[in-house]
């Protein structure tokens, strides 16, 4: 982590997709907040944490920081102090029996997005997903990835931005910037510190996909995104991808239908016939259909529950 003078002691709320909220406390750690799991997200708590959250975290979709709590009872006047530096829509009350708080949405637009996509494909991942999916299976960027169903590239930039240490929010603004009182020079020290952490990726990422468009569209988002040079992003079925030698990280996001389709149950079968090559290596299988795993071979390590917008997924993590 980088060093980061302290200047002011901050209370905030990082919300991300149920299921991460662990993997986004000891994200929220390491940027310096002292962090703690709670449903939704993460209660985080140190100096310029807001701005810590909006500009490292890669697993909230959104931060908010506590402006005020006392008695329920002052809660009306407190908030109508607050209406005249923040649009209502931003304030969010709590009640817990005669104690109050209040919140404001110190993020904006939703942290999932950054900004490198060009249009939603068909079946969309939340890039914060992603993020906190690679950051649970270990993924650091030290050894090898890959993506087999790579479709518009998300998981595989994910890994690749993970990879090159290139914190999300560098490139984009947050509601905080625009508050009153807010001092630019502590967000533009703290952009500087994370963006000196930059780096070449050390070990090979590859994704692939069987559909030519898919391939097209990621190779596309990867240079929105400047990291199509440190991808090889290639048209090739599953079953006959090539995995960089030596162990790795497998990320995948397999089609699933409501019925057991032909092309369904053939993409479950490459990707079956793939991890019998994939010894040594950690491979984790998002989908909304745990029964077509009956597909692969061996039986999962662990299972995740995690929700990727209001759907219901699970995460599979085999060691082949
Ligand atoms: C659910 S989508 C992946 C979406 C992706 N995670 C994203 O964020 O855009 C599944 C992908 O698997 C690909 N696919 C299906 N069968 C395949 C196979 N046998 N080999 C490789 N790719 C396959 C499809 O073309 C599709 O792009």
């Amino acid at each position: 982590m980088a060093d980061l003078s302290p200047s002011r002691n901050e209370r905030i709320f990082a919300a991300c997709a149920p299921g991460l909220e662990p993997v986004l406390a000891r994200e929220l750690s390491a940027l310096g907040i002292l962090a703690q799991a709670v449903p939704g997200g993460a209660d985080g708590e140190g100096p310029d944490a807001t701005a810590r959250a909006c500009i490292g975290s890669r697993v909230a979709d959104a931060v908010r920081v506590r402006v005020w709590e006392g008695p329920v009872r002052d809660l009306a006047e407190a908030r109508r102090r607050l209406l005249s530096r923040h649009p209502p829509g931003d304030i969010l009350a709590r009640r817990s029996g005669s104690q109050a708080t209040l919140s404001v949405d110190a993020s904006g637009d939703p942290l999932f997005k950054r900004g490198w996509r060009a249009r939603i494909g068909a079946a969309p991942l939340r890039e914060s997903l992603a993020g906190g999916l690679l950051r649970h299976l270990g993924y650091d960027g030290a050894t090898s990835f890959l993506d087999p169903m790579c479709g518009s590239g998300t998981i595989a930039i994910e890994a690749a931005l993970i990879a090159c240490r290139r914190a999300p929010g560098l490139g984009r603004s947050f509601a905080f910037e625009t508050w009153p009182g807010h001092d630019p020079a502590n967000a533009a020290s703290l952009r500087s510190s994370l963006a000196a952490e930059a780096r070449e990726p050390p070990a090979p990422l590859l994704a692939s996909d069987r559909n030519g468009g898919a391939v097209r569209l990621a190779t596309k988002n990867a240079e929105a995104a400047g990291v199509a040079r440190f991808l090889r992003i290639e048209r090739r079925d599953a079953a006959e991808v090539d995995p960089p030698s030596g162990a790795g990280i497998c990320l995948v996001n397999p089609p699933y239908g409501v019925r057991l389709d032909e092309e369904v149950k053939g993409a479950w079968t490459s990707l079956g016939l793939l991890m019998a090559r994939l010894a040594g290596w950690t491979v984790g299988v998002l989908t909304g259909s745990p029964g077509l795993a009956k597909l692969l071979p061996g039986s999962p390590v662990e299972t995740l529950h995690v929700r990727n917008g209001g759907l219901r997924c699970v995460l599979l993590t085999y060691r082949p």
